[in-house]
């Protein structure tokens, strides 16, 4: 079985897209340090696919424990990169730690994959790098724009660098631009785990609707759209994990048409902050008694993708609809309360 690295396999996006590569015939270890993420996604998707993940618990950024895991898996055929810091907010607070650990990890991980002559590599990025678009639906070929945030500009310089590398000592790179990841694995052993207040829409509507959260506010329903808030492209994490493995096999199968490209991850359609609140309503059975605050600073007014490039190329089929992505991220928060409340029961604690 061809072997594939993921770095972030702990963590929401990495988690669900090691469970295809491994429902797909991979064999797939993992990068992980747990700074953002805990261990817990691993029972997940050994109970999915009965497979337990090997993660090696190594900051990228130490090149020396980054280069060991390469050393003792030369059978590596590719790798895909996720870890990384992605809070938009938080990294306007803490640029030069988002610097330092976006650049420096992909940096060292780059001299692992020229060193071992590994030829296939997939990136995690960003519509971010769109910035605030001229013209909706973007396409690949849409001008990126000065990032809003530290997080977005290590997206935009990752794909630079990752540019400049492909050209210098070639093998194949591929980038995808993910729109808005919302959602749960079907079976309820994965889902998203954000560290602290969640910045997100999505865990923040199921936070807010399990009592976990105090209050809700759309941030601003005075914009220039249909119903004043703003618009996105909310694609479901199985559909971007499933990208994932397509876009793996289109390089081991040398489809590729040249050593770089890019594909956007998005389903081309825009939904609204109060559209998502319904389909929410609709998903959960709930109402969500939400307020309206003011503008969030560095919002993009209106963003979704023409995914056409990715659907031709790669033979993507999306699977799942904003009311399967609100059901099944409603369900994950269900469990997720009942774990903490069996852990507290338990051992007394959350740990
Ligand atoms: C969406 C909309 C908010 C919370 C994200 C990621 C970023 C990148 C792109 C991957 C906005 C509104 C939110 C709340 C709200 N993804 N909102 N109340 O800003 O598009 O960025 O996708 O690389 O990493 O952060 O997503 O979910 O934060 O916001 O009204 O409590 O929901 O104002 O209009 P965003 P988001």
């Amino acid at each position: 079985m061809a072997k594939i690295l993921v770095t972030g396999g702990c963590g929401f996006i990495g988690s669900h897209t090691v469970v295809d590569l491994f429902e797909h015939g991979f064999d797939v270890i993992s990068i992980d340090d747990n700074s953002r993420s805990t261990t817990y996604l691993i029972d997940g998707i050994e109970k999915i696919t009965g497979k337990k993940l090997k993660n090696y618990k190594v900051d990228l950024k130490n090149f020396d424990e980054t280069q060991a895991v390469f050393e003792e898996n030369k059978d590596i055929v590719g790798v895909i990169h996720f870890a990384a810091y992605k809070a938009v907010g938080e990294s306007v607070a803490m640029p030069l730690e988002y610097y330092e650990n976006n650049m420096f990890g992909l940096i060292n991980l780059l001299k692992c994959i020229r060193d071992y002559h590994i030829q296939n590599f997939v990136f995690s990025s960003s519509c971010t790098v769109y910035g605030n678009p001229d013209a909706i639906p973007v396409t690949e070929k849409s001008p990126t724009k000065k990032a809003e945030s530290p997080y977005g500009a290590t997206k935009q310089m990752g794909e630079v660098v990752i540019e400049d590398f492909t050209k210098a000592h070639g093998g194949k790179s591929i980038l995808l631009r993910y729109f808005n990841p919302v959602g749960a694995h079907p079976t309820n052993h994965l889902g998203e785990l954000p560290l602290g207040k969640p910045q997100n829409l999505v865990p923040a509507i199921t936070q807010f609707a399990i009592g976990k959260l105090p209050s809700f506010s759309v941030w601003g329903t005075d914009y220039d759209t249909r119903d004043g808030s703003c618009i996105r492209d909310y694609i479901h994490v199985c559909d971007i994990a499933r990208a994932h493995t397509l876009a793996l096999q289109y390089m081991l199968e040398n489809r590729n048409e040249s050593n770089l490209e890019i594909f956007n991850l998005g389903t081309g359609n825009g939904v609204t902050v109060l559209e998502a609140i319904k389909a929410f309503e609709t998903a959960s059975g709930t109402q969500l008694n939400y307020q309206v605050g003011p503008r969030r600073p560095g919002d993009v007014v209106a963003i979704y993708a023409n995914n056409n490039h990715v659907v031709e190329k790669l033979g993507w089929v999306i699977e799942h609809d904003i009311l399967s992505m609100m059901k099944t991220a409603w369900a994950w928060e269900q469990k997720v309360k009942q774990d903490e409340q069996l852990m507290l029961s338990q051992n007394g604690n959350l740990n």
